[in-house]
Formats: structure tokens, sequence, C-alpha cells
């Protein structure tokens, strides 16, 4: 029996996190759910957003599955995602872009493992207006951070049988900041030899994969070209409805996936249950359910195959109509 901490969120979380949940029930994995309410509905009760006790139960699980989380604007409140990251040092950002069966898109062959280090470069948040006319953000990179997350992405490559890990930057004009992660790569990279090292500048980068991206394998970029980038990939695979992530750190996980909590279409039975789901199944792998996780992948891709889905994808099913079918297919 597992114990995870379930965030179920706000928005279209709860009805995706229901039809996830039920998914895993049925494919006979032993979970034992903690569920941890968080985000806006929480804050009349609770005064914040974030309350100690979702970060307590994480910590004791040490595994969590996250649905989104709606960001209260112009009241003060940090973003929960971003505090979660912070509060439980979840250093790498993994996103994996794969195609999926029958959702049609510009490429049918992607592949790509997007490794984003996740505490610092220009989100590390030191700002400053330094007159009326000028402002100024810091881009801290650090020896410490760039080496474990090189490390993990070479890791992620050995563990997953994956050929090659590109380093992804601008050293070329920022020569010390980006210089530094460039070289900490390569330091990093002498451990492992048979995983074939290649060096990407990121303005090169996106134009490559938005012509080839086949060529691409495992990507380890900073914060800020993480970030874009990732939305890039997620972009060539079909969009918010379908990408998964998740943020890893040395003692806890939080799978996630990588849309809002969409509250256009909050409460109508509309919203994709894939994101979550194939992030449900990374957390699986994770946890050393590979038999499990691979089950569930089956079953859907049989549904995506058999040409059923959400509206978002061009498909006329419902999230729990959605999520029966993929039942159905196990
Ligand atoms: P969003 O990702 O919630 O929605 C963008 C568009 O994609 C909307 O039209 C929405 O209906 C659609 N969409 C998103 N997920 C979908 C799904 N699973 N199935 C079908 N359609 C889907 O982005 P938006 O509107 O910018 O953000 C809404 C709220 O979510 C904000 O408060 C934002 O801060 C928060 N947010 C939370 C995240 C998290 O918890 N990890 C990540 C991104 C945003």
């Amino acid at each position: 029996m597992h114990n995870i901490t379930l965030i179920n969120g706000d928005g279209i979380g709860p009805e995706i996190s229901e039809a996830v949940v039920e998914i895993l029930k049925a494919s006979g994995v032993k979970i034992n759910w903690d569920i941890q309410t968080a985000g806006d509905d929480v804050i009349a009760q609770e005064g914040v957003p974030l309350p100690q006790r979702v970060l307590d139960s994480i910590k004791k699980n040490k595994v969590a599955l996250k649905a989104p989380v709606t960001t209260p604007i112009g009241r003060g409140f940090r973003s929960v995602n971003v505090q979660l990251r912070k509060e439980l040092d979840l250093y790498a950002n993994l996103r994996p872009c794969k195609n999926l069966p029958n959702i049609k898109t510009r490429f049918d062959n992607v592949d790509i493992i997007v490794v984003r280090e996740n505490t610092e470069d220009l989100y590390a948040g030191i700002e400053r207006q330094v007159d009326e006319n000028t402002a100024e953000s810091i881009k801290i990179i650090t020896k410490k951070a760039t080496e474990r997350i090189c490390r993990f992405a070479f890791d992620y490559a050995v563990k997953n049988a994956r050929k090659e890990v590109c380093v992804v930057t601008k050293a070329n004009i920022m020569k010390l900041s980006d210089g530094l992660f460039l070289n900490t790569y390569r330091e990093i990279a002498k451990d492992y030899p048979q995983i074939i090292q290649r060096e990407i500048l990121v303005d090169n980068l996106c134009m490559q994969l938005v012509q080839k991206p086949e060529q691409f394998d495992v990507l380890v970029l900073p914060n800020l070209y993480g970030d874009i980038v990732s939305d890039l990939c997620a972009g060539l695979i079909g969009g918010l409805g379908v990408a998964q992530g998740a943020n890893i750190g040395l003692d806890c996980a939080v799978f996630e996936p990588v849309h809002g909590s969409a509250p256009d279409i909050k409460g109508q039975n509309k919203a994709n249950p894939t994101a979550l789901l194939l992030s449900a199944i990374e957390m699986l792998k994770h946890i050393n359910e590979v038999d499990c996780a691979k089950k569930i992948e089956n079953a859907l891709f049989k549904t995506l195959n058999s040409g059923k889905s959400t509206a978002d994808l061009g498909g006329v099913l419902g999230t729990k109509e959605f999520a029966d079918e993929i039942i159905k297919n196990l």
C-alpha cells in the first residue's frame, strides 16, 4: 500500500482528480490517498492558499499527485506552485513530451524529455527599480544547483535508456552565468560516457524544435529557457490537455499537469483528464509500480486509438465518460 498526498486543486481540479483516482483504483494499484485541499477555496477558512498541513503531508508521504490550483491575483499571496517548489526544494522540473496515438499534430515523431532547473536563474525573484526609467533583474546561476540538475538529467537518461543529453544555454552572450551552466554540464558529463553529449544555443534550439523535433532526446536547461521551451514542446504534442509534468527534489516529488485550473470550463464535465493521468503514470513509475503504469498507459492509448476523446481533442466525451472508457480498456 502506498501513502500518497492528493491535492485535488480547484477549478477543473476536483473533476479530473476524481477521474484519475477512479482509473488508478480500477487498475488495481493499492494507494491510500491523503487528500489535502489547497488554493483559492481554502483561503476563506485557513487564511492562506497553502496551509502547513499540505507541506507536512507531502514531507511525510514523499510523493504527491497535484491537480491545478488557481493563483489569486492582487491579494498578496504567493503562487501555491512556486511556494511548493521552494518549500520542498523540488529542484528538477521534468516534462516528458511524446506524441500520443491518434492526436493529430504537425509532427508524429516527438519524444523529448525537458529537464528544467527549478530554483534559480531569473526566477530567483531578485529585482529592483534602479530609477524611474530602469528596472533590473538578477540572474543567479550556481555551480551547486547546476551540478544537481545536470546529474538528474544524466541519471534520468541512464535509467530510462535514453541516448543523449543536450545542454541548452546562451553562453555565447551570458558568458559568466550561462558559461558556468555549460562548463558544469561538461564536468558532470564526464561521469556518463555512455550518454551522447550535445550543446546548443537556445535560439537555435527553438528553430530546430519547430522544424525537426525528432532529433532531440533529453534537454537540460536553466529555469527561464526551460519554462519557455517546455511549453513549446507541449505545443508540439497537442497542447495543454495532454502535457504532463513533475517537480522532483531529493526527498519529495510532486506530479502535476502543466495546465491551470481552467475556470472557463469548471464544473461542466468538459475537462480532459489526460495530462493529470499521464502525470500519475509517471508517478507510478517513480514508486516502482512500472507494470501498473504500463497497463494504464496501454488503456489510455487504446481509448485514444479508438477515436474517443474529450472536446479539446475534437472528441465528444465528457471527463467522466472518457475515464469510463479508459477503465473499460484496462
Ligand atoms: P489554463 O491552463 O487553466 O487554461 C488555458 C486554456 O486551456 C483554457 O481555455 C482552458 O479551458 C484550457 N484547458 C486547460 N486545461 C484543460 C484541460 N485539462 N482540458 C481541457 N481544456 C483545458 O490557464 P489559465 O487560464 O492561464 O490559468 C487559470 C488559473 O490556473 C490561473 O489562476 C493560473 O495561475 C492557474 N495555473 C495553475 C497551474 C498549476 O496549478 N500548476 C499552472 C498554470 C496556471
